[in-house]
């Protein structure tokens, strides 16, 4: 009889696509996943470390999960992911319930970490790769319409604040060809949307081939399959990339190109290699080659020494800019940033403050932007049902907006042309045009 597999996935997209590497090679040793954690014979949750907040919340999903080992003494329970990497044997220290440590290099090995725990021991995989891509391994797509692919991992930016390279280690891209393979055996079953995946997607290299020439040809592969991208670097994002998204009508007219600071000053801090006028030149290039590109953004509200005037210049920026859409943040230290070795000296009812202006201006913004979108066409990518209301289905535009469709007639993975009738900061409401 198989074994039951349950998975939690906190974090970004690169973790989804993680889990479901974990999840195929678990099911060559015999797992079969389930939702219910509590007939569950294996239980993993694969963590996030990029804030503070990420790990309390791992850390209340243990207490939760104790009560389940409490009733099933010979429950697995792993923790994998950046928090596994960056704490290592210190969780099992913590939370003795935890048996299982894998970080994210070390997902290969997974069988082979189950053992040591079945044999009565605790495991802790947690070495670093500078080539580990799973590339051979044939990834679990699980949502049937929109697949996460990774084309590289790891990061060798440093950003001072950021925890990533400590956690996924250095910078590797997948062969070309292996992600074109993939492409192809997505678009076979009849996938509708491919997100390509990296810490930084521009600087992608393999064999003489760049970022632009891997998203042209995957393009290529099937005209019917909208290719998404995420996330680039400021500092990397290139005019040809900009011209192959324009020239490809599949590649999607949307770009996140994380800002984290309007100020000069802070950006150094933060070592990310632009200023804000290098950024500003990017997205106006992008505005006159992409005409109608949505352009999303990261923001860090209160990095350490950000003064009043610096924060000034991040809400000019958003002003400036317009930004489609924003994930907001405050500053989290991470232990064995460069960021870390500063002093935290932006209270913390500072930060909160001037997050909630950021928050405030740019769903001001969003609205704004969204209301000039009533009235127009614009093709919709089904994705499911809305929850809140059977009648109605959920999709996304093009360029990334969700939008809530009246139409209970069309089917998931349609693609619709619809009118846009009202929106909100966050919503764009429909009606199918027949
Ligand atoms: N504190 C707050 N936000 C952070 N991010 C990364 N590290 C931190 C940190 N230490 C944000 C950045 C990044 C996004 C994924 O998370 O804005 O782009
Ligand atoms: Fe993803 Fe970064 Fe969080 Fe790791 S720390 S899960 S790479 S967002």
């Amino acid at each position: 009889m198989n074994k039951k597999l349950y998975i939690e996935t906190y974090g970004c997209q690169m973790n989804l696509a993680d889990t479901e590497i974990v999840s195929a090679l678990l099911f060559e040793s015999n797992f079969e996943l389930t939702n219910h954690p509590e007939e569950a014979n294996l239980i993993l949750i694969n963590t996030c470390s990029v804030r503070e907040r990420a790990e309390q919340r791992i850390y209340g999903r243990l207490g939760f999960i104790k009560k389940i080992k409490e009733k099933n003494k010979n429950l697995i329970v792993g923790i994998i992911g950046c928090m596994a990497e960056r704490l290592k044997e210190k969780i099992i220290t913590d939370y003795p319930i935890v048996d299982l440590i894998i970080g994210p290099d070390e997902y290969r090995n997974v069988t082979k970490y189950l053992e040591q725990v079945e044999s009565g021991e605790k495991a802790v995989g947690v070495e670093l790769s500078l080539s580990e891509t799973y590339e051979d391994i044939e990834q679990f797509h699980s949502n049937g319409l929109s697949a996460w692919l990774p084309i590289m991992r790891g990061c060798n930016n440093f950003c001072s604040y950021c925890i990533v390279p400590y956690t996924r280690g250095r910078e590797r891209s997948r062969s070309f060809n292996s992600i074109l393979n993939e492409v192809e055996k997505l678009s076979n079953q009849n996938y509708k949307e491919i997100t390509l995946l990296g810490q930084n997607v521009n600087s992608y290299f393999w064999n003489g081939k760049d970022f632009s020439d891997l998203i042209e040809t995957c393009a290529k592969v099937n005209r019917n399959i909208r290719i998404r991208f995420i996330t680039s670097h400021p500092k990397d994002l290139s005019e040809k990339l900009l011209h192959c998204i324009a020239d490809n009508e599949n590649i999607c007219n949307h770009l996140h190109l994380p800002l984290q600071s309007g100020s000069s000053r802070i950006l150094e801090l933060m070592n990310r290699k632009y200023t804000y006028e290098h950024y500003y030149d990017l997205i106006q290039k992008a505005r006159v080659i992409i005409p109608g590109i949505s352009i999303t953004t990261d923001i860090i509200a209160g990095f350490p020494s950000e003064n009043e005037e610096d924060h000034k210049a991040t809400m000019n920026a958003i002003e400036q800019i317009k930004y489609d859409n924003a994930f907001m943040f405050k500053y989290s230290p991470r232990e064995g940033t460069l960021a870390y070795k500063l002093e935290d000296d932006v209270a913390e009812r500072v930060k909160i403050f001037r997050l909630s202006e950021i928050i405030n201006l740019q769903q001001n913004i969003s609205k704004e932007i969204n209301d000039t979108t009533v009235g127009k066409i614009q093709l919709v990518l089904i994705e499911g049902k809305n929850k809140k209301n059977p009648e109605q289905m959920i999709g996304r535009t093009d360029n990334n907006k969700f939008v809530v469709v009246e139409n209970n007639e069309i089917k998931i993975g349609d693609i619709v042309r619809v009118k846009i009738i009202n929106s909100t900061s966050a919503t764009l409401f429909a009606k199918v045009l027949t």
